[in-house]
């Protein structure tokens, strides 16, 4: 399933991922003040609603993702409402030579279960080279422990025909510690469309 055909022909509303509110994982993180205002992006920023949310909050925020569509949907979005955000369209395990400067704080939400495991050490090893040395990152993605949705297993295929990799905590500790210090891992329940879904939230330090 082409992603980008999601965002050129279903009602936005529809879109299981796609809320315009952001998820309370993200909120406690900025209201909480263990992440300030600073240079962020946002990995696989969809139509741009978190983007458009981190914005206002006063950070310096930039919006990547694969779907042209969708970042043509967040520039509208933004310029809407009138906050100021960047957007690019871009593949995050190939090309980084676009991103022109370091970032202190990186999030992906539900990007990585998009990332198969053959792809995942390049995923990282971009990430970490995008982020400047104690910068922070949250990755949010399902879980193996979902107990259905997509299925059973590693590989899923959603109802949208969308393919997706449930990850254990166990190989998200493994991909990520050799480049960022874990602050905390552990298993989230997440919304989602008819049902909430189960995911794994690891929030790291780049080393
Ligand atoms: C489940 S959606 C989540 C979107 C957004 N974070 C949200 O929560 O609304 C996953 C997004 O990742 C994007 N994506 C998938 N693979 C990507 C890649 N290799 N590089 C950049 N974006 C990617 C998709 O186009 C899609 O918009």
């Amino acid at each position: 399933m082409d992603i980008d055909k999601i965002y050129r022909e279903m009602p936005l509303k529809k879109i299981p991922w796609n809320y315009e509110t952001p998820p309370d994982s993200l909120i406690e993180l900025v209201e909480s003040g263990k992440i300030i205002p600073c240079r962020t992006i946002d990995l696989g920023c969809g139509i741009g609603n978190y983007t458009i949310y981190i914005a206002t909050k006063g950070f310096n925020v930039t919006g990547i993702d694969i779907s042209t569509s969708a970042i043509s949907i967040a520039k509208k979005k933004a310029k809407e409402k009138g906050v100021e955000c960047n957007f690019l369209v871009g593949d995050i395990v190939s090309n980084i030579e676009d991103f022109k400067i370091n970032f202190d704080f990186a999030y992906d939400w539900e990007l990585l279960h998009h990332i198969f495991p053959e792809k995942r050490q390049k995923y990282v090893e971009n990430v970490y080279k995008i982020l400047n040395p104690k910068a922070k990152y949250l990755s949010v993605s399902f879980s193996e422990k979902d107990p259905c949705f997509g299925g059973q297993g590693k590989y899923r295929e959603t109802p949208l025909g969308t393919v997706l990799y449930f990850s254990s905590e166990e190989e998200l500790k493994n991909l990520f510690e050799s480049y960022f210090k874990i602050i905390e891992l552990k298993t989230i329940e997440i919304r989602g469309k008819p049902v909430p879904h189960i995911a794994n939230y690891v929030f790291m330090e780049r080393k």
